[in-house]
């Protein structure tokens, strides 16, 4: 069964039993920002499972797109991807234990779905604890279905408790359903849940029917909700027979790409397993950052980082196997190939993903050689002294010099058995951070100064110059903030170069085309899928369903967004740009006003 096919087989299977197939979010979530990236399903759903009503209904499914870098260190054993596809349904105060388990029963033992024996399933289910009782019911749900008791393991939190997406939020027990692969048990104490392989975690049906409260207190929730979760890589892999994800179809172009670019074979030693395994794992989630509608560039902070971390650790594997420069492109378009069936916008970005790809493959391939060499002394070093820990000094001149994520660095001292000193990496990072900021610009507020009749014409000004940089650069521009007072424009976005003088000339021309021909501005309401849908450009974080503004200037541009701006471009007069320079890593900034028409 390929990857696809137990897609759409789950898929079909929970729309057959009334569920609404709705599409998955983007991989940076939307309404909590204490965490980078959505890890699972329920990101996009909190307000839903809070009680709020859901448009399509209280029961969905659907295929969700995750990162986690938690293991990051793990990628390039059989199981580990720092990207990867989770099937889930979703009961929004609608079923509970009881049809969730039937049905989570049916599917896998049915012999029109996954057709899994019964007697290889082993079942785990919460033991209590001082905050939540033990859940007999879903033992005694299991039980009824024939699920011996022996084969039911009652855990404690650590494995059968699904907590909040961020700090607080809805949270409860689960129930995780394990397929015995056959192998020897590693021990007496092996079970479902030890990772030596014997017990493989096919399914999770998570019942979240308590809220976590900021004081860390758990309050049951209005509604009982089911939030499941089966990893489809993994899956596919189990179903097929592979002992890794990375024998798989999904794999296969990518690690066919790296064996043509390395004239290398895959399994032919540990080494280049583990490296073909890293560049793919590393480089397909690169390009689904990439490739998401949230535009993330590489960058020192928060996803940007992480985006980062994956590309370097590829390029450093890339080196292993004897890849020259550029082979991010090729893995990219063997990634974009494979996915772009059921991410289009993979396809859509293309450009964008092999251009930021080939950038920071490129700046990391000017530094790697050198930092390696002084990691190398300092290593060496280290060793003559007896010592076993690196310094945070030496460790913030890699990071800061030559670009080395502080955990990259970590990785290659403890190929030597050595570790760095965090303490003394982090004091000289706050440092660093401090001398920065004494010279750095006043914080950005964004915004509007004020609805005065100047700033009001500015802001529309602002809509036409975010549409005009779009037709002229590409659409992978979007705007990162803007600050508008009565005097000028500040406008920051997303484009990876300077522009050029030409560029500047046709992006203003653009504008006050629009200008002259005397547009009007007009506003309706609408939901944000409405807006969406009639092709708006949609900026801030707004949950689905609600409702929201859209200002059009013509046909020109269609921007969601709150006002005021004026009724005609005609009352815009001239718009000039003054000033286009960087602002951050991959975001750029222009300065400009509005003056008398020229006669
Ligand atoms: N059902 C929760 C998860 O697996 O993400």
């Amino acid at each position: 069964m390929t990857a696809d096919e137990l897609k759409s087989l789950y898929l079909g299977f929970f729309q057959q039993k009334g569920h609404a197939l709705i599409s998955g979010s983007s991989l940076i979530p939307q309404n909590d920002p204490t965490v980078l990236f959505t890890t699972a399903g329920m990101h996009a759903l909190v307000p839903y499972l809070l009680g709020e009503h859901h448009p399509a209904g209280t029961r969905l499914c659907n295929v969700q797109k995750c990162i986690r870098t938690g293991d990051i260190d793990s990628v390039g054993d059989p199981g580990h991807l720092t990207f990867f596809e989770m099937l889930g349904n979703w009961s929004l105060g609608d079923y509970f234990k009881e049809e969730a388990i039937q049905w989570s029963f049916e599917f896998l033992t049915n012999k029109s779905y996954l057709a899994l024996d019964p007697a290889v399933l082993h079942i785990t289910v919460f033991q209590g604890d001082e905050f939540s009782s033990p859940d007999r019911e879903s033992f005694e749900i299991w039980r009824k279905l024939g699920i011996p008791e022996k084969r039911i393991f009652f855990l404690p939190r650590a494995d059968n408790w699904w907590g909040p997406a961020g700090q607080t939020g809805p949270c409860g027990p689960d129930t995780e359903m394990f397929v015995d692969t056959g192998r020897a048990a590693c021990g007496a104490a092996c079970r479902p849940g030890c990772n030596c392989g014997k017990f493989f975690e096919i399914w999770n049906d998570v019942f979240m029917q308590y809220n976590k409260l900021p004081d860390g207190s758990y309050v049951p929730l209005s509604q009982h909700n089911v939030d499941t979760g089966m990893g489809v890589e993994r899956t596919a892999a189990m179903l097929q027979g592979k002992s890794s994800v990375y024998d798989t179809e999904l794999f296969a172009p990518i690690i066919t790409t790296l064996a043509k670019l390395s004239g290398k074979a895959f399994g032919e030693s540990a080494e280049v397993t583990r490296a073909f395994r890293v560049i793919a794992d590393h480089l397909r989630s690169a390009v689904f950052i990439l490739g998401d509608e949230q535009w993330v560039a590489p960058s020192n902070l928060g996803q940007g980082y992480v985006l980062r971390r994956l590309i370097r650790r590829a390029v450093r594997h890339a080196k292993k196997i004897g890849l020259g420069p550029g082979f991010s492109k090729a893995v990219a378009e063997s990634v974009v190939a494979t996915y772009t069936k059921n991410y289009p916008e993979l396809s859509a970005r293309g450009a964008h993903i092999l251009r930021e790809l080939a950038a920071e493959e490129e700046k990391f391939e000017k530094t790697l050689a050198q930092g390696l060499a002084e990691l190398d002394k300092a290593l060496e070093q280290l060793k003559q002294h007896g010592q076993t820990a690196l310094t945070g000094r030496v460790a913030f001149r890699l990071y800061d010099t030559f670009g080395f994520p502080v955990e990259f660095t970590e990785e290659i001292c403890r190929e030597h058995g050595l570790t760095v000193d965090q303490e003394g990496f982090a004091k000289a990072f706050a440092r660093h951070q401090e001398v920065s900021r004494q010279g750095a610009d006043k914080v950005f507020k964004g915004g509007l100064a004020d609805n005065s009749a100047a700033t009001t014409r500015l802001h529309t000004a602002t809509h036409l110059l975010h549409k005009s940089l779009q037709a002229v650069l590409g659409p992978h521009v979007q705007q990162k903030g803007s600050n508008i007072t009565a005097e000028r424009l500040r406008f920051d976005f997303t484009h990876p170069a300077k522009l050029t003088p030409e560029e500047l000339l046709r992006v203003e021309a653009l504008v006050n085309d629009q200008i002259q021909k005397a547009l009007p501005i007009t506003m309706q309401v609408m939901t944000l899928e409405e807006a969406k849908a009639a092709g708006a450009t949609a900026l801030f974080a707004t949950r689905y369903g609600e409702q929201v503004k859209v200002f059009s200037v013509g046909d020109f541009s269609k921007e969601v967004c709150g006002g005021p701006h004026v009724a005609n471009t005609a009352e815009l007069g001239h718009f000039k740009i003054l000033k286009e320079e960087a602002s951050s890593a991959g975001i750029r900034r222009i300065r400009a006003v509005l003056m008398e028409k020229p006669a």
